[in-house]
């Protein structure tokens, strides 16, 4: 059934109905699409637009379309435009006339505009929650590592140790702001655009405050033109995502890199990893490759909104249709990615040996020895000279500084004395640094008691 034959003498070009139709994707939607008519019809009976007897049996009409097609006896074709017509169509032709009262004061620009942004708002709510496992995960990581010591890099150089709480540490903060970005928008497009009508509103007494509070909105929107034009939250929204994929692609960058065997800072679980055709002894980390990639395609459907946005005059456009695929895409891909890098996660090994050995081997103590320097009255800027000198010594013999006897020590600086080898301690290196967000076990004591906190809020 079309909406809107009436003015037309011809038929709709075969190819045109295709390339204009959205059912093949909005169907994705159907039932907030259903939610939102039995909204629209208590609201139209309440303000005695219809009576409560036409509202009863449209709403059951509505009921029985919504279970047919959750038990898969209503299939969606593609002979309507939109899910829109494909539920008005079907409505009619289960209750009669009586069905074609639904669309009063409405159009299919607050409908839509309604549609995605239910569809959007439990989105929200649910990768709020996977990221929330996430975090969980996490904070059992830091919790079991507080003393598992590795080295801290900057330029992918070693820097100063640090320890693996510390560094899981890095990215709960991330996925935590994520989580906070989601709670944001939530917020900010939790606003119902429905009574809007095409753009300017309608003459019916609709009451747009109670649609709103039936849909569980905070309120109606207040300009009838920009709430059938407005995706800035899908904007948002793609842009809270595609900062969530660069978070898991820089993590997975990390446990590429971790876990070759150069590194063998980690193994990643046999269950989360692939093979080659070719190289037997192959065991390649293809998901956190392909959680990497396709951290593209979340960028692309950001940018491509962005794009389709930036020259629309007031106020529905059809472009506007362009808003769900590379959505709807990107939905999936980051659900997808997250709860498949929380399970790899989870079954990863952390090699806390090698990691530690790695920390002592690459002078990340050499700020310490330093700061011991300073601490004996050394100027810090004289004491980087020192400390240099000591490293390359260190280098030539082949040796950490904690190999170096005491009189090498001394020959480059009389300065130090015996309890420079436990200022340089792995151990003591890190301990001491208990500045707030630093890895010392009392300033990371402090910060485990408030991740724990806010994940029992
Ligand atoms: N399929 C359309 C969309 O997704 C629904 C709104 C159609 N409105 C219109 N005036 N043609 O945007």
């Amino acid at each position: 059934m079309k909406l809107w034959g009436g003015r037309f003498t011809k038929e709709t070009n075969q190819l045109v109905h295709n390339f204009n139709a959205s059912i093949g994707f909005d169907q994705k939607f159907y039932k907030q699409d259903i939610q939102g008519s039995i909204a629209h019809v208590t609201m139209l009976a309440a303000q005695n637009i219809i009576d409560n007897s036409e509202k009863e049996t449209i709403i059951k009409g509505l009921q029985s379309i919504l279970e047919d097609i959750d038990n898969g006896s209503l299939i969606i074709d593609g002979e309507h435009e939109d899910i829109h017509s494909f539920v008005e169509a079907h409505l009619i032709e289960r209750i009669g006339d009586v069905g074609k009262k639904l669309h009063t004061g409405r159009s299919r620009n607050d409908q839509v505009a309604l549609d995605m942004k239910l569809y959007t708002r439990d989105e929200v709510k649910e990768i709020n929650a996977l990221l929330k496992d996430l975090l969980k995960e996490l904070y059992q990581i830091m919790k079991e590592n507080t003393e598992t010591f590795m080295p801290g890099f900057t330029h992918l150089q070693k820097a100063q140790p640090i320890t693996l709480a510390h560094h899981m540490g890095a990215y709960f903060e991330m996925f935590k702001r994520d989580r906070s970005r989601m709670d944001d928008i939530f917020q900010r497009m939790n606003y119902c655009p429905l009574g809007s009508g095409a753009l300017a509103g309608t003459t019916y007494p609709l009451d747009r405050n109670l649609t709103a509070s039936l849909l569980e909105f905070a309120g109606p929107t207040l300009n009838s033109m920009d709430s059938v034009s407005d995706r800035d939250y899908l904007i948002e929204f793609l842009s809270a995502c595609s900062t969530i994929m660069m978070h898991l692609s820089r993590f997975c960058e990390e446990i590429c890199i971790w876990n070759t065997n150069e590194y063998q800072f980690v193994d990643i679980d046999d269950s989360y990893s692939t093979g080659s055709s070719i190289m037997p002894q192959k065991k390649n980390p293809d998901i956190a490759e392909l959680i990497r990639g396709k951290t593209g395609r979340v960028y692309g459907a950001l940018i491509s909104i962005l794009t389709t946005m930036k020259g629309l005059p007031l106020a529905y456009n059809k472009d506007m249709q362009e808003d769900k695929e590379l959505t709807f895409d990107a939905i999936d891909t980051v659900k997808g990615c997250i709860v498949l890098f929380t399970g790899m996660l989870a079954s990863m090994k952390f090699n806390n040996e090698i990691m530690e050995s790695s920390a002592k081997n690459g002078f990340t103590n050499a700020t310490d020895a330093a700061d011991y320097l300073v601490n004996h009255g050394v100027p810090f800027r004289d004491a980087h000279g020192i400390v240099g000198r000591l490293v390359l010594f260190c280098i030539e013999k082949n040796i950490s500084l904690d190999d170096m006897k005491l009189e090498e020590f001394k020959a480059i600086s009389p300065v130090f004395e015996e309890d420079i080898y436990e200022a340089i301690s792995m151990k003591n290196c890190v301990e001491k640094r208990n500045t707030i967000g630093a890895p010392g076990t009392i300033a990371m004591t402090q910060v485990l008691k408030e991740c724990e906190a806010y994940l029992n809020e």
